[in-house]
């Protein structure tokens, strides 16, 4: 079995968990793709794909070239400032999995609580500024500081041991 791991970090979070897998994966020939810099393949059986969530969603050129996949096994991870909300994961997996072939065999996300850079921090506030909601900046400001450090150890060991179930039921 061939895998390659396809992943977009910008800040480095998403590269941590990918990083992790490729590991984990190990001693099975496994390529480790920067989708920024390099361009995948097409030979492998098995792509993990990650990516960090952006604007609610997976950034554009992934999913375009998700789309382009035929006949693979395909797992994606991703890690987002707001992966503890309750219910995001469902609905950025739900548009992200509808681009992929009716040939794949879908093996599931994981999502993985990331860091929220300033340049995230800014980005969340300008979203709200307008709504004058306080509790909801409060909030923002909270997840802000909780998300630090973030995945932790813990966290990379979590998406490993989802993708080995995943990879053990099909
Ligand atoms: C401009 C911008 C928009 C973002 N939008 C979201 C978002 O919609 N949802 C989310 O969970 N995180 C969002 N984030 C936070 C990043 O997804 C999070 O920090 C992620 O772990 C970064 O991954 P990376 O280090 O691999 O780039 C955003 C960050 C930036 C800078």
């Amino acid at each position: 079995m061939k895998y390659e791991i396809v992943y977009i970090s910008t800040s480095g979070c998403t590269k941590k968990v990918a990083q992790a897998l490729a590991e984990a994966v190990s001693p099975q020939p496994c390529r480790l793709i920067n989708f920024e810099m390099e361009t995948p393949s097409d030979d492998a059986d098995v792509y993990l794909v990650g990516f960090c969530v952006r604007h609610g969603a997976c950034p554009y050129a992934l999913l375009e070239w998700m789309e382009t996949l035929e006949d693979k096994k395909v797992m994606l991870f991703a890690t987002g400032g707001l992966a503890a909300v309750d219910g995001y994961q469902k609905r950025i997996e739900a548009v992200a999995a509808s681009f992929l072939s009716d040939s794949c065999e879908y093996l599931g996300m994981h999502l993985c609580q990331g860091e929220i850079s300033p340049e995230g921090y800014t980005h969340f506030r300008s979203c709200l500024s307008d709504s004058g909601d306080e509790g909801a900046l409060q909030n923002i400001r909270q997840l802000y500081a909780y998300s630090q450090g973030h995945p932790n150890t813990q966290e990379l060991q979590d998406a490993c041991n989802f993708m080995k179930n995943a990879l053990k039921q099909h």
